[in-house]
């Protein structure tokens, strides 16, 4: 990471996990153990059903609160759905938008990725936009052409000043809960090739601001490794987000 252009960013990920009472005792525990003013802004994205207790149990402290996901429209008949002007209510500050787990197992193409991360920042948030390549395809050598396609078809048709909040994690899908992480080297490369596509599209000075996060089996023990590379923003945290010293060590892992 470059601290002097971006403020590192680390967000848990606690995907379909957690009660509202066990995701309050988690952010109790999450704001004791952290520093009062950590180097790292940092954010934690429980289910819908939890967001306004998580708000709740975070307020004073460092932590900030996203949504896993969102649905473009603001308001009609969606059965099912929340809106982004319903999660800015919230108090939610970031929206993780194209997950990998919602591109495989619900069907989210690249339009609606990108309807959504409009919609986000409609609504005054920011979206963490997701992108990652599978096994066949970092096997096939196409991992950098599906990822920059990815996060292209994100973007496009966003304003500058909109492009500017954007933040975009990179999340190898072997890599995502299978202890398989990308080596720093691996993950540097990919992420410096976003960055370039940033500069190459938009310029340089947006691309210099823009936070590209990692993620994908991020522990404590790699953490800093990985966000030593000079393009490596901050984390994505999944399963080391639900228990509060290992995402703790994580945050702490950002200091550097
Ligand atoms: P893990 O950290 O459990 O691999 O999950 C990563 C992830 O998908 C975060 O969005």
């Amino acid at each position: 990471m470059n601290p002097a252009l971006r403020r590192p960013l680390v967000a848990g990920n606690w995907k379909l996990h957690k009660t509202v009472g066990e995701s309050t005792e988690l952010v109790a525990a999450l704001a004791k153990a952290l520093p009062a003013e950590p180097t790292a802004e940092v954010v934690v994205a429980p289910v819908f059903t939890a967001l306004s207790a998580v708000r709740d149990a975070a307020a004073g402290s460092a932590i900030a609160h996203a949504a896993q996901d969102v649905y473009w429209e603001a308001s009609g008949a969606f059965t099912g759905e929340v809106s982004a002007p319903l999660l800015s209510d919230l108090g939610c500050s970031y929206v993780i938008v194209g997950h990998s787990e919602r591109r495989q197992l619900f069907g989210e193409s690249d339009e609606h990725v990108a309807r959504k991360a409009a919609a986000v920042l409609g609504a005054g948030m920011v979206p963490i936009v997701c992108c990652g390549e599978s096994l066949e395809q970092r096997e096939a050598g196409e991992t950098e052409a599906h990822v920059l396609s990815q996060v292209g078809a994100a973007l496009a048709g966003l304003s500058e000043g909109d492009l500017a909040k954007v933040v975009i994690a990179y999340e190898p899908i072997w890599a995502i809960g299978t202890g398989r992480t990308a080596s720093p080297d691996d993950a540097q490369q990919v992420h410096g090739a976003i960055r370039g596509l940033l500069s190459e599209r938009f310029g340089s000075a947006l691309a210099d601001g823009t936070r590209i996060l990692y993620g994908g089996s991020v522990k404590p023990g790699n953490a800093a490794e990985l966000m030593a590379q000079p393009d490596i923003d901050g984390a994505l945290v999944g399963g080391a987000s639900l228990e509060s010293d290992s995402f703790a060590a994580i945050v702490a892992a950002a200091q550097a």
